[in-house]
This record gives C-alpha cells, sequence and structure tokens, in this order.
C-alpha cells in the first residue's frame, strides 16, 4: 500500500464538457520526491486539489494511508498532507509573519515555547526573520512564497504538495530549499512536487511524471513498479 493512491481517476470542472483529467492512476510513497511536470494546463493544480480533498473526482477514488480520501474532514486531510499553493496569496491569511509560520502548530495545541522555538527556526531558515512582525502580504512575491513553504513546513506534515515552489525564488533561495526537500525526504516524508524548474526537478525528484491533457504520459516510476509486481 502506498501512502497516497490515485486509482482511476477522471475530472470535468461543473458546467464544462471536457475532462480536464482522465484514468489517472498514480501511487505515491513516503520517502519518494516525484516531480509533476507537463505544459500549462495539462491539468497539474487540478490533480493536486484533488490530491488534498479540495476537489472531489468525478470517478475514481483517492486512498490516503489505505483510507478514501472522502472519509476524512479537510482538517484531518490538511494535518497529514501540507499544501503549498501555486499562488501564495491564497494561502496566507495571518496578521503577521511569525504568526503565519505558527499558526498550524498552535492550533495543534502545542506548548507556546515550542511554537515559539520552532517559528524562530523557520524564519530563521528561510530568511525571514527581521520580517516576525510584518503583515505577510505586505512582502515581495519572493518573501511571500518562501513564508508560505515555512508555514507548512513549520506543521510537519507525513506528505507534501508543492505546486511550483521555486517560482519567485533566487539561486541561492532554491539551494536552501532543495536541500529542505531533500531533508524531509531522508526523514521517510513523501511529496509531490510541481514544477516547470527542469534544473531544480533534475536535482531534487527521484521519479518524474508527465501529464499532458490530462493524462499521465510518462512515469519513471512505473517500469520498478511493475517490475516489483510482476
Ligand atoms: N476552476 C476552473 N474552472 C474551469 N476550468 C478550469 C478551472 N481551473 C482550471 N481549469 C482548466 O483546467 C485545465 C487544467 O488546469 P490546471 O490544473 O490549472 O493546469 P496546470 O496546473 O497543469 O497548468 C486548464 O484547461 C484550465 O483552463
Ligand atoms: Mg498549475
Amino acid at each position: 500500500m502506498s501512502f497516497l493512491e490515485i486509482d482511476h481517476v477522471s475530472f470535468t470542472f461543473p458546467r464544462h464538457d471536457k475532462p480536464v483529467l482522465t484514468e489517472i492512476d498514480l501511487h505515491f510513497d513516503q520517502a519518494v520526491i516525484t516531480a509533476l511536470v507537463g505544459p500549462n494546463g495539462s491539468g497539474k493544480t487540478t490533480l493536486t486539489k484533488l490530491m488534498i480533498g479540495v476537489l472531489r473526482p468525478a470517478c475514481g477514488e483517492i486512498r490516503l494511508d489505505g483510507r478514501p480520501l472522502v472519509e476524512y474532514s479537510l482538517g484531518e486531510i490538511g494535518r497529514r498532507v501540507g499544501y503549498v499553493f501555486q499562488n501564495p496569496d491564497l494561502q496566507l491569511f495571518c496578521g503577521t509573519v511569525a504568526e503565519e509560520v505558527g499558526f498550524g502548530l498552535a492550533n495543534r495545541g502545542c506548548q507556546r515555547e515550542t511554537v515559539e522555538e520552532r517559528v524562530a527556526f523557520y524564519l530563521d531558515y528561510f530568511e525571514l526573520k527581521d520580517y516576525g512582525g510584518v503583515f505577510p502580504l505586505h512582502l515581495s512575491q519572493g518573501e511571500k512564497q518562501r513564508l508560505a513553504i515555512a508555514a507548512v513546513l513549520a506543521n510537519e506534515p507525513l506528505f507534501l504538495v508543492l505546486d511550483e515552489p521555486t517560482v519567485g525564488l533566487d539561486a541561492y533561495r532554491k539551494r536552501l530549499l532543495e536541500d529542505y526537500l531533500k531533508k524531509i525526504s531522508r526523514s521517510g516524508r513523501g511529496m509531490v512536487l510541481v514544477s516547470h524548474d527542469t534544473a531544480f526537478v533534475d536535482r531534487v525528484a527521484e521519479r518524474v511524471v508527465i501529464l499532458e491533457n490530462g493524462r499521465v504520459i510518462e512515469d519513471s516510476g512505473r517500469k520498478g513498479k511493475a517490475a516489483d509486481e510482476a
């Protein structure tokens, strides 16, 4: 059993005829970094939204940790799967940068000192420590992107889905993100990374899935899996 399983999933937006995703079969394991790539409009973001239950498949099934996703509340999914939005503006909602990073931990009932320690760590790692008291939407695009990632990572979710996380990051900050994602994966947590950044994908991903017109046209991980099952 894989941590996140997508079986025969198709999806069409309401009041549209053409399906955005057709017959998707993908299983994602813990400790593996999978890149999801493909042209604009191929359905990558839609697929990630199905993975976190924000959208529901028209047919097929998605299972998280062995249980159908429809049996979880969005909060239960959110505690297991961290999601970094393609547009950080849609994700940030707190009054200050520090609150944004600590929100999930505080909400889970972590002790104040623990929350403060972790917030300080993530603000430092993502070079936001001078902005702790700033209103998140007043940050630059790159800073917002780093904050959105820091806020999700601070929750230490079991699995991560990141939609275009390197947009707005310079080379040095991409390298920091790369180091951190690899560290997370070594700690046994898996992730799906949507990215147009081929250099970043080459360095970080262990498996690459290519989506085109809502179908998986290539999956570098599939060969190994098929061989195992044979
Ligand atoms: N809310 C929506 N309503 C209708 N169509 C949408 C919506 N969101 C995305 N689409 C369409 O679905 C297709 C896939 O979009 P998306 O998943 O965002 O692709 P990608 O992330 O690969 O660029 C595109 O044709 C897009 O226009
Ligand atoms: Mg997208």
